[in-house]
């Protein structure tokens, strides 16, 4: 019996942040001025357990989760994250992802895929070097991230998706050189619209370049055409190049909504629920997880979040909602 909410929308995916570090400043997700290089993190005792993240993993899969995608923050700094995988890998009928920024992948890349990992996301806004290190505001070089991509693809994570989150006179003059350099490669490249995640980003719909955009940009040089969703739910729209040179997707969170569909639960890295990535406050699971409470207690908490669920943020978004306090995405995840 699927578990429905309000809206009548299934739990599919469950989205595990495993951390709330990066070694990244994006500015349109943690951006220095707030976070600066030494942001206060969560103490480690605060941070669930891998055997407490396999416990709510067990259950929830038995609710009707199929798909797992780690993230953080950046998943790859939480150690010995491979071991969380393969614990997770042990549950039945279930696909594991992970998102992330790629910065440790070529070190981690074999001991991901030995552990079960099924496939891999990473996210590359740019591979022009000034305009990369203007977004990670790390000074991280392009090439490793690359490198990243390519030990991935070695060890057999292939395709890979690589997100480019878009931002308005600071990444869009690299919309076509990316698509250019990833046609043909067999990985599938998505265009993200920036979105309003969180309360630091300093969003504005300007900065905004919607989809529609971004499709005649590579379009006018590179003609394309639409594919169908793979799964109802599917996050990105998909298209492919009329010549044969593969895949891509766009993200369009703002322009086209696609809360009707949204299948997506949250874990964060201390054990709150978040049924959705615009939401205030998350359900605290660690009373329960830390208590006594049995598997049963456990699902019949998730069963009353779950059911009264009628989160529909991008749908309402308006220059209003977007300067709310919110949970911010390097918390609870990309
Ligand atoms: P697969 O289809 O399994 O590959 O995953 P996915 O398309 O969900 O990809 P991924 O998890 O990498 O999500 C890509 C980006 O889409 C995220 O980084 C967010 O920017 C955006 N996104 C994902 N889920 C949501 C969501 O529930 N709401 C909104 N508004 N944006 C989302
Ligand atoms: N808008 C859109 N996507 C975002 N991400 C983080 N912040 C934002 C934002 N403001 C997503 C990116 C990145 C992932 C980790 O989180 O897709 O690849
Ligand atoms: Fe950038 Fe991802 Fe780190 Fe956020 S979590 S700062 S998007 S690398
Ligand atoms: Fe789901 Fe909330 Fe994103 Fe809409 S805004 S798709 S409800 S997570």
């Amino acid at each position: 019996m699927p578990l429905n909410d309000k809206l009548g929308r299934p739990l599919r995916d469950l989205r595990i942040s495993v951390t709330d570090r990066c070694n990244f400043r994006c500015e349109y997700c943690m951006p220095k001025e707030i976070f600066g290089r030494d942001y206060e993190f969560l103490p480690r005792a605060d941070l669930l357990t891998f055997e407490e993240i396999t416990r709510l993993a067990r259950i929830l899969a038995e609710q009707g989760i199929r798909k797992i995608r780690l993230t953080g923050g950046e998943p790859l700094l939480r150690s010995d994250v491979e071991i969380l995988v393969e614990m997770l890998a042990q549950i039945p009928g279930l696909e594991l992802a992970m998102t992330t920024n790629a910065s440790l992948l070529s070190r981690k890349a074999q001991a991901l895929r030995n552990a079960g990992l099924d496939r891999i996301t990473v996210s590359l806004d740019a591979l022009d070097e000034a305009t990369f290190k203007r977004m990670n505001d790390v000074d991280f070089p392009v090439q490793r991230v690359l490198d990243g991509i390519r030990a991935a693809t070695e060890v057999g994570f292939s395709p890979i998706k690589i997100n480019m989150v878009v931002k308005r006179g600071i990444n869009d003059g690299d919309i076509l050189s990316t698509a250019r350099y990833f046609h043909g490669s067999g990985h599938i490249l998505r265009f993200i619209e920036f979105m309003d995640v969180g309360a630091t980003n300093g969003w504005r719909m300007d900065d905004v370049v919607p989809a529609k955009e971004i499709l005649a940009i590579i379009n006018a040089e590179m003609p394309i055409e639409p594919l169908e969703q793979n799964y109802r739910g599917e996050v990105a729209n998909r298209w492919r190049y009329r010549d044969g040179g593969g895949e891509i997707g766009l993200i369009s969170s703002v322009t086209q909504p696609f809360c009707s569909d949204c299948t997506r639960l949250r874990l964060s890295p201390r054990g709150e629920l978040y049924t959705c990535l615009f939401g205030v406050t998350g359900h605290d699971l660690r009373p329960l997880l830390r208590g006594r409470a049995s598997d049963e207690e456990l699902a019949d908490q998730i069963a009353a979040i779950w059911h009264p669920r009628g989160d529909r943020y991008s749908e309402i978004r308006s220059s209003e909602t977007a300067s709310l306090p919110k949970v911010e995405m390097s918390y609870i995840g990309g």
